[in-house]
């Protein structure tokens, strides 16, 4: 666990490397400008084809990405997601073979690939985790055993408890790509062969993988942006449609 840098953490329990000024920042002083660099961000992230191979990413900017990347939501605050950076050339090179030919050049030239993994057992972690939250006076004991009860219950379900794992990975991929964006990298999911990145890698039953994810800088030819359905086709106000 990454050591707590800031004050805000002494009071919040949390240990991310970001500071207390990014990470708390009670009021905007410019909402207008933090809106538009938030816009820049989404909409210029795109999923690469093209990264530069001759650039590189420290082991430390890899630990912020995973800091800003931890901040995402997750249920009862479990935080299921895990992640491998894959920055060793050799085992990229293996990983190739876990992905389609069409995405092998993007695993091989991207300094970092991450694989993010969803616990499937996240709640057996659940109890020291509200200890905290409790201890840092975020929550009363009360509330926190009630939630403890209710976690219990709800991922005694296997499937309950995979569908929140993919759940909570998927938005820490997305703050991933976003994180990323944020530095000027580009990001591709890429789709994969389980068996054999958990083969690769090693991933014990506990954890299944839930994205891959090439992160580095752009080479020249990537894509434009690709279009989005429209509002009105993806929206319903208040109750269900047929879309
Ligand atoms: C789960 C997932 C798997 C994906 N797998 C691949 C892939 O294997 N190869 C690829 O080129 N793009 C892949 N993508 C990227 C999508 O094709 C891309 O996000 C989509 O076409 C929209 O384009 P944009 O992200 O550039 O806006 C994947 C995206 C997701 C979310």
């Amino acid at each position: 666990m990454v050591k707590p840098d800031s004050d805000a953490s002494k009071t919040t329990g949390f240990t991310s490397t970001l500071s207390s000024r990014q990470v708390f920042q009670p009021s905007l002083p410019n909402q207008e400008k933090h809106l538009s660099d938030f816009l820049d961000v989404l909409t210029k992230r795109t999923a690469a084809e093209h990264f530069d191979s001759a650039a590189s990413i420290s082991d430390s900017e890899v630990k912020e990405l995973i800091g800003e990347a931890s901040q995402a939501p997750s249920s009862f605050n479990i935080q299921h997601w895990r992640f491998i950076a894959v920055t060793d050339p050799e085992i990229r090179q293996r990983l190739k073979s876990a992905t389609i030919e069409s995405n092998q050049k993007r695993v091989a030239d991207a300094p970092v690939t991450f694989l993010i993994l969803g616990d499937l057992q996240g709640h057996e972690r659940l109890a020291g985790l509200l200890d905290e939250t409790v201890k840092a006076g975020l929550l009363c004991r009360e509330v926190a055993d009630v939630w403890l009860a209710m976690a219990i219950q709800m991922y005694g379900n296997p499937l309950a408890a995979r569908d929140e794992a993919i759940r909570s990975a998927s938005l820490a991929s997305m703050t991933l790509m976003l994180a990323a964006g944020n530095r000027g990298y580009v990001s591709c999911p890429i789709g994969f062969d389980p068996i054999r990145v958990n083969n690769i890698l090693g991933i014990s039953n506990r954890y299944m993988p839930v994205m891959m994810l090439a992160v580095g800088r752009a080479s020249s030819g990537n894509t434009a942006r690709r279009p989005r359905l429209s509002v009105d086709d993806i929206l319903a106000f208040n109750v269900f449609r047929e879309f």
